[in-house]
Order: structure tokens, then sequence, then C-alpha cells
């Protein structure tokens, strides 16, 4: 048989595969999301995050110490906030001695150069365990607006490197753009949850913080999984607004919305694998349906090769460690 060309050759052993990869994964490429408790020397784990934890905070700096040594340098941060302390206002999401400001100062002053993201909503600070201010059982965007932007300000004020507002409202990007410049903090970046859907693999994740609504479900604010133009206007507007980098959130199922988002916009692009896409595979590893690292390192590369700059995902450690 004649063939001109036979695509099998460039896949004949690992060096050529290798030569011709056209994505690679590295430790550049990940934030790792961590979750915060109060207490002291105490690690637990996620009962549906099996191999993930809550630390204390003393755990977490040894922890954030542990991921700079391993070339790791973004974390993303989350706090467990007491139930005493909840309210509808969220106002403890802006307490200047709060979980998350002594959090951010911990670890800055740990390991200055490793860059601290915040997570920016008052999920998990509500009673409601809503993103915003709740009234008359609706979800109000403008006064919440504005507590993200004092939570913003109170983060930039602890040494957050970038907040990330990952709550749907409306307008926030531009609010917490000019309230950060209103007070100076002209170095603090806005990573923007622009094309957030409302998804049911976030999960784990509100077992994680104990924030799962306590009515309703949170499609007023977060997108409908159908739409993908969506996902542009939103993406495009939060960098009108003045985001310096967007994401997509979850990653797996939204393959697609990366790629149209990365073919849309010049800013760098991140994807969050979310808490149930690392529970999934948790799972199908343990009952032995699927190899576990075969698993994460074809997951990761999918994100990236769609079009992900940066990643945010809870196999960050495990993938530095396969690719190694
Ligand atoms: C808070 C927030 C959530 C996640 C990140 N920030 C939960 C939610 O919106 O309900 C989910 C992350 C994950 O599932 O890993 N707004």
């Amino acid at each position: 048989m004649y063939l001109p060309r036979r695509n099998r050759i460039l896949r004949s052993n690992p060096a050529i595969r290798s030569l011709v990869a056209e994505t690679r994964l590295g430790p550049d490429d990940f934030i790792v999301p961590l979750f915060i408790d109060e207490g002291k020397d105490t690690k637990t784990e996620i009962p549906s995050m099996p191999g993930y934890y809550r630390n204390t905070l003393d755990v977490t700096v040894k922890e954030v110490k542990e991921l700079w040594s391993m070339g790791l340098k973004s974390v993303l941060i989350f706090i467990k906030c007491k139930d005493e302390l909840k309210d509808n206002t969220g106002k403890e999401a802006w307490n200047p001695d709060g979980l998350m400001q002594r959090s951010i100062k911990a670890i800055k002053d740990a390991v200055p150069e490793m860059l601290v993201m915040t997570d920016v909503a008052l999920d998990p600070y509500s009673s409601y365990g809503h993103d915003g201010i709740v009234e008359n059982g609706e979800i109000v965007n403008d006064a919440t607006v504005e507590a993200l932007v004092k939570m913003s300000i109170s983060h930039a004020e602890a040494g957050a490197d970038l907040v990330a507002p990952s709550d749907m409202m409306d307008g926030r990007i531009g609010a917490i753009r000019k309230g950060l410049e209103g007070v100076g903090f002209t170095k603090t970046g806005i990573m923007s949850y622009s094309a957030k859907y409302a998804s049911c693999f976030y999960g784990p994740f509100r077992d994680a913080l104990d924030s799962a609504p306590g009515f309703g479900d949170k499609k007023t604010y977060q997108m409908d999984y159908a739409n993908r133009t969506e996902a542009i206007k939103e993406t495009l507007m939060d960098i009108e607004e003045g985001a310096d980098i967007v994401m997509v959130k979850p990653a797996m199922a939204y393959l697609d919305i990366i790629r149209e988002v990365k073919n849309s916009v010049q800013v760098p692009v991140s994807a969050y694998h979310v808490s149930g896409e690392y529970a999934m595979i948790k799972a199908a590893a343990k009952m032995g349906w699927l190899n576990e690292e075969k698993a994460i390192l074809e997951s990761l590369t999918s994100i990236k090769r769609a079009g992900a700059d940066l990643i945010a995902t809870y196999f960050a450690k495990d993938a530095i460690r396969l690719i190694d």
C-alpha cells in the first residue's frame, strides 16, 4: 500500500511523541485551592474529597512552604467561617482580624513570593449560604456589590496579591476595581470568575466549607449551563470593568467554553477544575474503575489544551509528582 502520509510515524516511540507534544503541564500552570479552619495543629479530611483537607492556619503555613518548594507559585484561599459569625450581611468577610485576613498575612509572612489569591463571595459568611445579601427571598445585587468591595479592600489590606470574585453579581468587577483604586491599592490584581455556571459539581466544596445554600439554588446569579454566548458576554464585560485574569468554571464539562473564551480575549484565561471533578476521579479510582494517575494527567492536559493558561485544581501536587 502506498501512502504519502503515515500519521503513525510521529507516534511510534516515546521520544518522537515527546518532541511533537503540543501541550505540556508544569508547575506554572497551577493554582492550589486551600481550605483553612480555625484552631491549631489539625487536619480534617473532607469526606466527599478523599485525600484533601481543611487545615488550621499553622498547618496551612507548612503546606504553603512545601508547595513553594515544589515550584507551585499561587494559592487560592477559602476559609471556613464559624456558624456564630455568619449573618445576612456577611460582615465577618471584611473583619480585619477575620480568619481570611489572618491567613493572608501569615502566608505572605512565611513565603512572601507565593502569590495569594482570595475567594471573594459572601457564601461562607452568609447565614443563608448564598453569595449575596438576601431580601424577601431574593439575592440582591447592588447591596451585595458594596459588601464585595469592602471584602476585597480588606483582603488587599491584609496583603492579597489578587482578589478572585466568585459571586456572579452584575457590575462587581468595575466596583471592586474602583474601590481598590480609591484607597490606593493599585497593585492588587483581579481574577474574575467570569463564566461561572450553576453547577452540581460544587457539591463537595460546599461540604468542605459548610456553605450550601439554605434555600433555593444559585441559578439567579450563576450561569445556565445551556449557554455559551452568554459566557463570552460575561467575560468581555469583566475585562472592560478591569479584570486582569478571567476564569471559566467548572472545567471539564466546559472545555468548549474555555476554548471560545481563549479565542475571544487578550488576557490570561484560567479554569477551575472543581471539587466534584476531583471527587469523580477519586471515587472511580477507589472502585478500581479508573487509573487515578492517568486520569489526573489526561484531565489536566485536556483543560490546558482547551485553552486554559492557568488551572485551579486540587490535583496540583499530584500533577507535579507525576510530571517529575
Ligand atoms: C464560592 C465558591 C464556590 C466554589 C468556589 N468559590 C461554590 C459555589 O459557588 O457554590 C466552588 C469550588 C469547587 O467546587 O471546587 N462562591
